[in-house]
């Protein structure tokens, strides 16, 4: 992954909250999905979201673009900067307007965002319109920006590519189209779940790096889903880990990987690949399995598994630590630090 454009923030740079997502609940059903879920994103800020599947990773950022099931019953606070109203209970005519304009997403199947019977540069040209305050672009502009952002990321001879329909492109260009139309309307926060998961090996690392160079040069804030820890320690500043629809663990990328305090975090980073002698040459792995919805013990959440519980992580561990962007909640910490 060393082609990724990793440019920091200068430090003195001064930071603006573009995100505030605060106790923020979900249910669906007869399950409890999310629980008390806060965390916050500076502008220019990447932000990595880790933890098994069924964590609730997706469910956190279908909430951040209102894209919960219609049923879902959602308490907690998610604040964008700019928007005046809150997300959780907003009308879905105010969140079509926030969507792809102030916060844009780039899903894994890059088929399910495009519209199959549409050409690629009108879908990019209608992102621009869709959202084009009085005196923006008309649609001859739009679609000539259209051909600007296709080129930007990174689509051969992208006049053509405008004209192709998503069903002529491969998956690597059809995923930068997607990032094309993400980006159409420099939001101030883009929302990346496991987006080069489906795609060929060989083109994976070139669309990431497209896409840290796509939220870098608009100083856009950037929260990135993935099961890939290096992805995180490579593109992201900041980690939040999930286990059971719970943040259990925060923090900058450097200190939780290299001293996780949670057993979970513990757990995950030893059956990562991080790790590049690996005695023995086997991960090892996180015992049992994740739950299902509804089938997390009371306590810790995590206690069914782990091999540290005792008698009190049947009680919920508080957060230690100074805000909800850096701690955890376990009873019995970690204290070593990992030997890679
Ligand atoms: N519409 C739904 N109705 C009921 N339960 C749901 C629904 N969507 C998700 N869930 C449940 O919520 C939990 C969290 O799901 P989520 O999709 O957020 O996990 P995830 O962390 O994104 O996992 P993965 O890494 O596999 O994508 C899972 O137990 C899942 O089965
Ligand atoms: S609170 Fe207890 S069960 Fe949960 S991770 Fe910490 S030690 Fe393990
Ligand atoms: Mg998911």
């Amino acid at each position: 992954m060393s082609s990724v454009a990793t440019q920091a923030r200068p430090a003195e740079a001064p930071t603006s909250r573009v995100l505030d997502v605060q106790h923020l609940d979900v249910r669906l059903g007869r399950f409890h999905l999310l629980h008390d879920v806060s965390f916050s994103i500076d502008k220019g800020e990447r932000v990595g979201l880790i933890g098994e599947s069924g964590s609730g990773k997706s469910l956190t950022s279908l909430a951040l673009l209102g894209l919960l099931p219609d049923d879902a019953r959602v308490s907690g606070s998610i604040r964008l900067a700019g928007v005046d109203a809150d997300l959780v209970g907003a009308r879905e005519r105010d969140l079509a307007a926030v969507r792809g304009r102030d916060v844009a997403m780039v899903f894994q199947e890059p088929m399910t965002a495009l519209n199959p019977t549409m050409r690629v540069g009108d879908q990019v040209a209608e992102a621009i319109t869709m959202h084009a305050r009085r005196g923006g672009p008309d649609r001859r502009a739009a679609r000539a920006r259209a051909v600007e952002l296709l080129d930007q990321v990174g689509l051969p001879d992208p006049r053509d590519a405008a004209r192709a329909y998503p069903h002529q492109l491969s998956g690597g260009q059809r995923q930068r189209v997607v990032l094309a139309i993400a980006l159409a309307n420099d939001p101030a926060l883009l929302v990346c779940d496991e987006p080069t998961t489906a795609l060929d090996v060989t083109v994976q690392a070139r669309v990431l790096d497209l896409i840290v160079r796509g939220v870098t040069a608009r100083d856009s804030a950037m929260l990135f889903i993935t099961h890939d820890l290096s992805v995180v320690a490579t593109v992201c500043e900041r980690v939040l880990v999930m286990y059971g629809g719970r943040v259990v663990e925060a923090g900058p990328v450097h200190e939780v990987f290299r001293r996780p305090r949670h057993r979970y975090t513990q757990g995950l980073l030893a059956a990562s690949d991080l790790d590049v002698a690996v005695p023995g040459g086997r991960l090892p792995t996180i015992r049992g399995t994740v739950p299902p919805a509804g089938e997390f013990p009371d306590g810790c959440v995590f206690r069914s598994r782990c091999g540290h519980a005792t008698e009190v992580c049947a009680s919920d561990p508080e957060w230690t630590g100074p805000h909800p962007g850096e701690g955890y909640a376990c009873h019995h910490p970690a204290d070593e630090e990992r030997v890679p």
